[in-house]
């Protein structure tokens, strides 16, 4: 049976005994308005573990001032209805005012990392997430916690804070999930009508054109993503990169290695302007497939 916990003090006795028992429990960090990238995430913790933890919580640290924080889509009686079949403990959904108490003065941050990209485009949001996930993990003690690879820089970042601060826990990547028209799962695809989905398909579009005529020249990859997606009607972009997927440093000349093209843009969309990112793994294997074929 599927427990809804508010608070961090009856979570941990609730975990307790799987603890004692030296059970493995697994944390599934969510925002709520769930989606089957959310879900994957899920089945991963619900099959490694023994104990399934989700959290919802819509976290204002990470939202800036201006952004869809009031407006963000919440509907906890669907997401607990998607959980329930899943094999879920424990639906961690803790009351804003006691898990961001006014008055809080901590604030975790990951630096170098946070400064470009998300960082550059929404000050203050890694922080946010990494003082937010930090508590979580405080709370839930998790073995292990899943993220999607969707948000591709979070998930760099929460490594390095695992890994900086020695927490104990095994950081689980998890593979972005697509609609079947390419468009990356995001809660907030909720905003995109039908004429802002066909303006937003452009991202995954681009993106698989830059995976499949990857030729490890990382410049040339960069400025052709950054021109077929300024050319893209109703898309407002705001970074197009490609990356070393660890360090995340920008890639000038030939790379040798692995790549990450990431993306962020702006469609307007129902009086709104949502922003959406996207990214894709560009693999060296297309270079050298030719060397290994007789
Ligand atoms: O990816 C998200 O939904 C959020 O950034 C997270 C990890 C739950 C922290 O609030």
């Amino acid at each position: 049976m599927m427990e809804l916990v508010r608070d961090v003090a009856t979570l941990r006795g609730r975990l307790a005994p799987h603890r004692r028992a030296g059970e493995r429990i697994g944390l599934v960090p969510t925002m709520g308005a769930l989606h089957d990238g959310h879900l994957s995430l899920v089945r991963a913790a619900a099959a490694e573990c023994d104990v399934a933890v989700v959290s919802v919580f819509v976290n204002p640290l990470q939202f800036g001032p201006s952004e869809d924080l009031a407006a963000y889509p919440r509907d906890p009686d669907r997401d607990r209805g998607l959980l329930e079949p899943l094999g879920v403990a424990a639906v961690f959904a803790p009351l804003a005012a006691e898990f961001t108490p006014p008055g809080r003065r901590t604030t975790v941050a990951v630096g170098g990392l946070t400064e470009r990209l998300e960082g550059a485009s929404r000050p203050g949001h890694l922080e946010g997430v990494t003082t937010i996930v930090a508590k979580l993990f405080n709370a839930v003690q998790p073995d292990r916690a899943y993220f999607g690879e969707k948000d591709f820089q979070q998930l760099v970042v929460v490594r390095a804070m695992v890994r900086d601060l020695d927490v104990p826990v095994m950081v689980v990547g998890c593979p972005l999930i697509r609609a079947a028209d390419g468009l990356a799962l995001s809660s907030r695809n909720v905003y995109l009508d039908g004429a802002a989905r066909r303006h937003a398909l452009a991202l995954p579009a681009a993106l698989r054109h830059t995976a499949a005529t990857w030729d490890g020249d990382a410049a040339r990859a960069r400025d052709e993503l950054r021109s077929r997606l300024a050319a893209a009607p109703g898309l407002l972009l705001d970074y197009a990169e490609v990356v070393d997927p660890e360090t995340l440093d920008p890639l000038e000349g030939i790379v040798a290695g692995p790549a990450q093209a990431l993306v962020a843009a702006r469609v307007a969309a129902a009086g709104r302007t949502t922003r959406l990112i996207d990214n894709i793994r560009l693999e060296p294997a297309a270079r050298t497939r030719g060397d290994v074929e007789p």
